[in-house]
């Protein structure tokens, strides 16, 4: 199909946006700003594709949370979702750290408070708490390690407990509980636009797409991981598709994904599992709102002393984790 939005379609979401948002005014503007503060910009694989091209590092979470754990800047702007900049702010307390826009909030992270998790312990008291780093503050601070979608896996198979809390993505949690016999007790959460795709969606590309290899993010559901070749985190479908024999893929994570992968495999071809995979938090840093952002020193995030050290040590636990996807 090469109508709306179908594939070739120039006014494909990721490709519409690229074609109106060049500026390169704006965008002297900031590279002279990031000079001036001396801040690092990390970008998440997701973002836009005008805000992947101006950011230092881009990467998927476990990336950019080393990064912002190792950075010598003054001011980390993290392009990303809240969670995401909180984590910086975690593991980075004596820098500044910048979220462009406050109403960049990941639904998923919303689904679990910190009294729910804390009730939760109460009902599995020798439970271990594994937290996806897609969460609040307080929750991490209230878990024993956090893990992200490149090292679930890992984290939990490192643990010494026999039963897991695992909060809040219901689908990533079935998926780890695929590679372990230990209990996982999964929090009731998920992220909208993966749980979204569904096996029909992967079916109907497989017949556009007869020789593409599918490639899926472990916030699918479990239906739709069982359709696919490979599981990836966002980091790990870059690395695997400049790795694998095939010439094609069907990527089935948010669509913003398809720019990292087009720019760093040039050679290869990459298809959206469909046209409506968009995280609408992720596509809200702008190049303009990026400018005002080092301009100002705003939105600066602050954790309470307490909760930032509690958390740290579930992120430093996490970093310590061998990455595998
Ligand atoms: P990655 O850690 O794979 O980049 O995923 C982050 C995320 O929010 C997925 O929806
Ligand atoms: Fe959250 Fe899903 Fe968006 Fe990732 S893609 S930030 S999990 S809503």
């Amino acid at each position: 199909m090469k109508g709306i939005f179908g594939e070739g379609c120039p006014y494909r979401p990721h490709r519409f946006i690229t074609m109106y948002t060049k500026n390169s005014g704006m965008i002297k503007k900031i590279l002279k700003l990031k000079q001036e503060k001396n801040a690092v910009i990390l970008a998440h694989n997701y973002e836009r594709p005008e805000i992947q091209d101006i950011a230092d590092f881009v990467g998927d979470s476990l990336a950019l949370s080393i990064q912002a754990s190792q950075t010598d800047a003054d001011v980390i702007l993290f392009c990303g979702v809240d969670f995401m900049a909180e984590s910086a702010a975690i593991l980075s307390p004596d820098k500044t750290v910048l979220i462009p826009d406050t109403d960049a909030k990941c639904p998923m992270a919303a689904m679990i408070t910190e009294q729910e998790l804390i009730e939760m312990k109460q009902m599995h008291p020798d439970a271990c708490v594994v937290c996806y780093v897609n969460t609040s503050a307080a929750v991490k601070a209230e878990s024993d390690v956090c893990c992200t979608s490149a090292n679930a896996v890992e984290v939990v198979k490192s643990l010494d407990c026999d039963e897991i809390i695992f909060v809040p993505d219901k689908n990533l949690a079935l998926y780890a509980a695929r590679f372990t016999e230990k209990k996982i007790i999964p929090w009731d959460g998920y992220c909208p636009t993966h749980h979204q795709i569904l096996p029909y969606d992967i079916m109907d590309a497989k017949k556009r797409h007869p020789d593409a290899e599918v490639l899926v993010h472990p916030e699918c559901r479990p239906e739709v991981i069982d359709l696919a070749d490979g599981v990836y985190s966002t980091g790990g479908m870059v690395q695997h598709a400049m790795d694998s024999h095939f010439d094609e893929f069907i990527i089935g994570t948010e669509s913003g994904m398809l720019h990292r992968l087009e720019k760093d495999v040039p050679s290869k071809r990459f298809y959206a599992v469909s046209d409506y995979t968009i995280c609408p938090a992720m596509k809200m840093v702008t190049l303009s709102e990026v400018a005002r952002s080092l301009e100002n020193l705003e939105y600066v995030v602050t954790i309470p002393a307490d909760v930032q050290k509690k958390a740290k040590h579930a992120l430093d636990r996490m970093i310590e984790v061998k990455r595998g996807s």
